[in-house]
């Protein structure tokens, strides 16, 4: 498929709101892989579709999850906002035919993170937190750190989740607290 029919599936897919906010995230996907060397049209593509399963309700992700034996942890079965990135990325599989490892990765773990992202993972990470459409306190500080050094701005950006999971009182996903970690080791390198 072509972008412009990878596009035009998503419209239809999701509502207004959030195609929007998938085509700002795959513009904003593609300017961070050409900025941090990860591949452009992978990155673009990524942030496409990285939200495919978000207009499911949780009993419609939890049931998809079950017919494709995909084993999750508990946490991520009880909220909707978890589930909808391995949902997701199982369902690009399904019903899109994307069977790039990388690519299903990066969106099975847009909502968390966790240690050992890939390069197009992380670029993904970001740009789904970034992308122009996004408002809330402190986005501009992190959009000046990805403009000059990924790790940081990685590190802001989960703070900022984690924060915000605290702050609304929910379960915080354990590989978010791996996530944050790992960066903190490789910072220290
Ligand atoms: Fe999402
Ligand atoms: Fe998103």
């Amino acid at each position: 498929m072509t972008a412009e029919q990878y596009r035009e599936l998503m419209r239809k897919r999701l509502d207004a709101e959030l195609y929007e906010h998938s085509l700002a995230t795959a513009e904003t996907a593609a300017e961070l892989a050409v900025r941090y060397g990860s591949k452009r049209e992978k990155a673009y593509l990524a942030g496409l579709v990285h939200d495919y399963g978000k207009r499911l309700k949780r009993r419609q992700l939890l049931e998809v999850a079950e017919s494709y034996n995909l084993k999750l942890d508990r946490i991520t079965m009880g909220e909707a906002k978890l589930l909808h990135a391995p949902v997701g990325a199982a369902l690009l599989t399904e019903e899109l035919k994307i069977n790039n490892r990388e690519l299903l990765n990066a969106v099975s773990f847009h909502t968390t993170g966790s240690s050992g992202m890939t390069l197009l993972a992380r670029v993904l990470y970001l740009a789904d937190c970034i992308e122009p459409g996004r408002t809330f306190d402190g986005v501009d500080k992190i959009r000046e750190l990805a403009a000059i050094d990924l790790e940081q701005a990685l590190l802001a950006a989960v703070d900022k989740t984690i924060c915000s999971v605290v702050a609304r009182g929910l379960k915080l996903h354990p590989r978010s607290v791996a996530f944050r970690n790992s960066l903190l080791d490789q910072m220290k390198k």
